[in-house]
């Protein structure tokens, strides 16, 4: 994919359905009694996974149009052996959750994906699966994964090793049936809580107590309804657009029917806090997630606070960010200070490598960069230069470096960019019609 650089950006963006809330809006519609409609589904690769292994395990999903499903839901007992592995391509999300709703099945599974997926860490959900009672099998802890369930499971207490929204799903999933109070303690950071919503949507009551760690627990065994979901714009694929807009001088971009859960706006407000102009109108807090949309004026602020401090993004702050974070590096070389993050070491752990490819590419742009195992540090107002750059085969690397290259002196190539498709296919596209050159 070659990107000339913009001028600035203009225009207004509808995003397609939040990827995290589809998937979980279709694996729990899917154990529900009942027809659950789910309207704005996610286009993504990642979620055409997740019903497809749904599909696989006797669940009935018909489209109508081109993003609402109906879900039959297989109600408690309704999901039936699958005739092969689930394929859950290149979607960490698909495989958690799915997993930790196989373990309180009364047959195995066996779950893998594309090579990317198959070299993440799976142990992270075999050990609370495996505290319940289910058999998991694995290759040091890599999928391809095997799931004997046990019906009911043993409830647990259980506190995150690592800050994981998908591996907190897991175990609350395999909560509902477990014999009892199942409990999941977020150390670490909280995570986005989407699973906890639409579970409270579909009427499965969740208590959740704070005393320094959230701490979220579930009745189970539990049944419950069909209910219709309607899944907000995706604010992490809306990231991009709005850092191109915050970076482009006289940008005007208006995003509409945007997901605004706090547990992953943490973007918009650095993005603020580094001088961007973002504001939220036509807020909606009914439903199950908060929706609304957002304007945003170019350019981050000419005018820093003095003396000009490196940004520090580390702590709790991280897994609000996680996805993003690639995108924040690139912002950072266009602000004054730059921008150092810490205590990221799980972007080694996602769809590529997001330390060691963001570092790469940003050098090969000409931007002065540090890397360490947890992070890394980006020196601030560099002039970028277009390059040959590398999705390697990630997403979220695609999109961040096609921003980068609208910024940039000179045309830039970015090496596998069709991989956008996992969360946002029609991201170019997007783009390109919001560009002026
Ligand atoms: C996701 C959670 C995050 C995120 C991923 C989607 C989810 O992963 O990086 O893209 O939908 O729960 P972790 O929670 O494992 O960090």
């Amino acid at each position: 994919m070659k990107i000339t650089p913009a001028r600035r950006i203009n225009g207004r963006a509808q995003l397609p359905g939040d990827k995290s809330i589809s998937h979980r809006a279709a694996i729990i519609a899917a154990l529900a009694n009942g027809a659950s409609r789910i309207t704005n589904f996610s286009p993504s690769e990642d979620c055409a996974a997740t019903l497809s292994c749904l599909r696989e395990l006797g669940v009935s999903i018909q489209s109508e149009g081109s993003s609402s499903l109906i879900v039959q839901g297989a109600g408690e007992f309704g999901l039936r052996v699958a005739n092969e592995a689930l394929y859950c391509g290149n979607s960490g999300s698909t495989m958690r959750m799915l997993a930790g709703v196989l373990a309180g099945q009364d047959f195995s599974s066996t779950l893998t994906g594309d090579n990317s997926l198959n070299s993440r860490p799976m142990q992270r959900i075999i050990e609370p699966l495996q505290l319940m009672g289910a058999e998991l099998g694995s290759k040091n802890g890599k999928p391809p994964l095997t799931v004997k369930g046990l019906r009911p499971l043993k409830p647990i207490r259980y506190e995150l090793p690592v800050a994981s929204a998908q591996v907190k799903s897991c175990v609350l999933l395999a909560g509902l049936n477990a014999q009892g109070r199942t409990e999941v303690i977020e150390r670490g950071g909280e995570t986005r809580d989407h699973t906890e919503r639409l579970l409270q949507w579909f009427g499965v009551p969740l208590e959740r107590s704070v005393e320094g760690s959230v701490a979220i627990s579930i009745d189970g065994p539990r049944s419950f309804a069909a209910r219709d979901v309607s899944v907000p714009g995706d604010i992490s694929s809306a990231a991009f657009l709005i850092a191109a807009a915050a970076l482009l001088p006289g940008s005007k971009l208006e995003v509409e029917d945007v997901g605004l859960n706090p547990t992953r706006t943490m973007f918009v407000s650095m993005l603020r806090s580094l001088g961007a102009v973002v504001e939220v109108t036509d807020r909606c807090d009914e439903g199950h997630e908060p929706i609304g949309r957002l304007r945003v004026k170019g350019k981050l602020s000419a005018e820093p606070p003095s003396p000009v401090d490196s940004t520090l993004v580390r702590g709790n702050l991280i897994p609000q960010l996680i996805d993003e974070l690639p995108l924040l590096a690139v912002v950072g070389t266009q602000v004054p200070g730059g921008i150092e993050i810490r205590d990221a070491a799980e972007l080694r752990r996602k769809e590529s490598d997001r330390i060691d490819v963001t570092v790469k590419n940003l050098r090969a742009m000409g931007a002065e960069v540090q890397e360490f195992e947890d992070g890394l540090a980006v020196h601030g107002r560099t002039q970028l230069r277009g390059a040959m750059l590398d999705s390697y085969g990630d997403h979220r690397i695609a999109m961040a470096f096609a921003v980068a290259a609208l910024t940039a002196a000179g045309d830039s190539e970015i090496a596998g960019a069709q991989c956008v498709s996992v969360s946002f296919p029609d991201f170019f596209r997007c783009l390109e019609s919001l560009v002026e050159r």
